[in-house]
């Protein structure tokens, strides 16, 4: 290897590694951006320790387990009944750009592993290993990425979740000895992505060193932080697949999923950017660009199972009227399916339901000038279907053991070609049928049999396959709301339904914990009906709207079902967010949070941006405190105009002063470092309220 350190460099970080002999690239570096000029050896600097091997074992690209590296495995391999240890002795490092490949061989273990290390905003690294032995190769683990961590990370951020309670942020010191967020049900989970945020000491949302990881990956994985014995912290992170499973025949080769890795001086808010700029770059939208985001009314809350044609065009037409550009219908439109027991693999139109057809309905929906969606859940079956009584061997089952249903349904076993063929040919002939602009790929359950990665391998394939056959056509990717978000799906996807809770006061966090990982031009977010259905809270329609408003927008609820202003106020919501959708869902996103319970959030650039100041409960201090806004330290005078208070209920009129009625009215000028420094005054907000301004750099 003729580089003596090979390095990569963002804007933010470092990636530095040395050469070493012939084997594995030991580790130096990840972390905030260093000079790698005049970087004496590793060698040099480590002193023997007690207790230890004779020759030195440091940390490595791919160390070797069981041969003097005690920290976590990059790879568990065997044959047969024996174990596999690759100490690679035949490296080669390549620098193309800003792209490292390396490629390094244990010829004697029959083992090339070549990983390759992307860096743009962040770094994205891939792993192929292949069995260049002579007889089969176990893989019992691979880890997609095993990284050191820098010296002074001092807490973990995470986010657990389950239905209706999605992405759950929990933050945690530094583990003693370890600690483990590990994904079994076969999606990657109402936990949200496959992820982790490692924070610097002292790092908040807007400043400090934070090193962040999630896998694009949408089933079983396990993501670890490791201390070993020297005191330094390692990140592991991989693809879970069955026992068994990743078994090769010489010559084939298994491809660990992508680790996206965000390193940024610039806190949470810095390590989120770099991860919706690596998301956005894996996207494929029809045509290669990002159309400004439709105006959805989706079906579901509207009315549940219970629709025919006549119902379904009312409620169309009611879409049209308030400006929703994008309708879908929801479950219940196929054969059989009048509630959750049944239907599931027929994806024929019910004749009852829609005697004249889909095409019918869609035709009357698109004359009404909207895109027509459909719901689908492809990878389910309900024991009461044809496909179910033709095919019962296709899903997912363990010979001789039970098979548990879950709202009644059992999985396809994606990993059969036969399944997936069958699977394109219903979904396929819907698409070249019926002018359908977008899927919503539902997927209602865990797996139990788990399906491991060729259940999500086969999913990718089904989905990609469409996509090629299909290319106009979006697809949003959903588990019980939430349960499949992440950056692997997302390759093949261009929206998430971020929860069926819709209720806005538990949105405010979930969607936050979304915005972590993911943009918000692919975060759904819609106004629900009040009282929330998942929850029984009631909201104002503001709040309500203004909270779902950042996101890719739209309406679960009937809008005849409203009282004629409030339908009024919800058009003009629709209006709102379209005249400023293209600030909110090509830029930067920053979140940050007030005195007194206040979170706030930026989207745009520090060019021009739009605001929101969310307050779910009531304030407890007297007047509101002002709120820092770190983003605009750097950014010069900037304009500040008052959009809107949206909620905030009936009662007391809120108290206003001559500097927020400015601001309502032609703006007002602040100095960007005193809005980060001293913050921006605020007028007092109620509970469940938020605050719209709009912000411009002065000219
Ligand atoms: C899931 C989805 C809902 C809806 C129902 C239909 O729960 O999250 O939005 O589509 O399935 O059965």
């Amino acid at each position: 290897m003729s580089l003596p350190f090979p390095s990569l460099h963002t804007a933010e970080a470092s990636l530095v590694l040395e050469a070493s002999g012939h084997g594995s690239p030991l580790w130096r570096h990840l972390g905030a951006r260093v000079d790698v000029a005049d970087l004496f050896p590793l060698a040099g600097s480590r002193t023997p320790a007690s207790f230890s091997l004779d020759a030195d074992v440091p940390a490595a690209l791919s160390p070797p387990a069981g041969l003097g590296w005690f920290g976590p495995p990059a790879m568990a391999l065997r044959r047969g009944a024996r174990a596999c240890v690759a100490v690679f002795d035949d490296v080669t490092a390549m620098l193309d750009g800003q792209t490292l490949r390396v490629v390094s061989r244990d010829a004697a273990a029959g083992v090339e592993l070549e990983q390759t290390i992307a860096a743009d905003q962040g770094f994205t690294l891939s792993t192929v290993l292949r069995n260049i032995g002579g007889d089969a190769l176990a893989i019992d683990w691979l880890a997609s990425a095993l990284l050191p961590l820098p010296a002074g990370m001092a807490r973990l951020v995470s986010w657990r979740g389950r239905h209706n309670a999605e992405l759950v942020e929990c933050t945690e010191p530094m583990p003693q000895q370890a600690w483990l967020r590990e994904g079994r049900r076969g999606i990657s989970g109402h936990g949200g992505p496959p992820g982790v945020f490692v924070l610097g000491e002292g790092a908040t949302h807007h400043a400090g060193l934070c090193l962040a990881l999630q896998l694009a990956w949408s089933g079983d994985n396990r993501i670890a932080v490791e201390r070993d014995d020297e005191g330094c912290w390692y990140l592991s992170a991989g693809a879970v697949p069955q026992p068994g499973e990743a078994v090769l025949a010489p010559g084939e080769c298994w491809t660990a999923p992508d680790a996206l890795v965000a390193v940024s001086t610039a806190g949470r808010n810095g390590a989120s950017a770099q991860f919706h700029a690596m998301v956005r770059a894996r996207m494929d939208w029809p045509g290669g660009v990002m159309r400004p985001r439709p105006v959805h009314l989706n079906s579901w809350e509207a009315c549940y199972f219970d629709h025919d044609a006549d119902r379904i065009v009312a409620l169309a037409e009611a879409a049209a009227d308030v400006g929703a550009e994008r309708f879908i219908l929801d479950d219940g439109w196929f054969k059989g399916r009048g509630d959750d027991r049944a239907g599931l693999g027929d994806w024929t139109c019910d004749p009852v339901k829609y005697p004249a057809g889909l095409g019918d309905l869609a035709a009357r929906v698109t004359a009404l000038g909207m895109e027509f969606g459909l719901w689908v859940e492809p990878e389910m079956v309900n024991p009461d279907s044809d496909l179910y009584r033709a095919h019962p061997d296709w899903a997912l089952h363990l010979p001789g053991r039970a098979q548990p249903t879950a709202r009644n349904q059992l999985v396809l076993d994606m990993g059969r070609a036969e399944v997936r063929d069958y699977l394109f040919g219903c979904i396929d002939r819907l698409l070249r049928d019926l002018p359908i602009a977008y899927l919503k790929w539902d997927h209602n359950r865990d797996l139990a049999p788990a399906g491991g990665a060729a259940q999500v391998r086969g999913t990718y394939d089904l989905l990609a396959r469409l996509r090629a056959a299909h290319p106009q056509v979006e697809i949003e990717s959903c588990a019980g709301g939430g349960g499949r978000s992440d950056a692997g799906i997302a390759a093949f996807t261009h929206r998430f339904w971020t929860s069926d809770n819709i209720d806005a006061v538990s949105r405010v966090a979930m969607q936050r914990g979304f915005l972590a990982f993911l943009p918000p031009e692919v975060m759904g977010s819609h106004v629900g009906a009040s009282p929330a259905h998942a929850t029984g809270r009631a909201q104002a329609l503001g709040f309500r709207a203004a909270v779902a408003l950042p996101g890719h927008f739209g309406v679960e609820l009937d809008p005849r079902a409203l009282a004629e202003d409030d339908r009024a106020e919800l058009a003009d919501w629709i209006a709102f967010h379209k005249q400023w959708r293209h600030l909110l869902h090509s830029g930067q996103t920053w979140l940050g949070d007030g005195a007194d319970g206040l979170v706030w959030q930026a989207q745009g650039s520090r060019e021009e941006f739009l605001l929101f100041v969310v307050r779910t409960a009531p304030p407890l201090d007297r007047r509101p405190q002002p709120l820092p806004l770190p983003f605009l330290d750097a950014a010069g005078a900037v304009d500040l105009r008052l959009l809107r208070i949206a909620g905030g209920g009936h009662g007391h009129a809120a108290h206003s002063a001559p500097l927020f009625d400015a601001m309502a009215q032609g703006g007002a000028r602040f100095a960007g470092s005193w809005l980060a420094r001293a913050g921006l005054p605020l007028p007092p907000l109620k509970g469940e309220s938020v605050l719209i301004l709009h912000g411009r750099a002065a000219a």
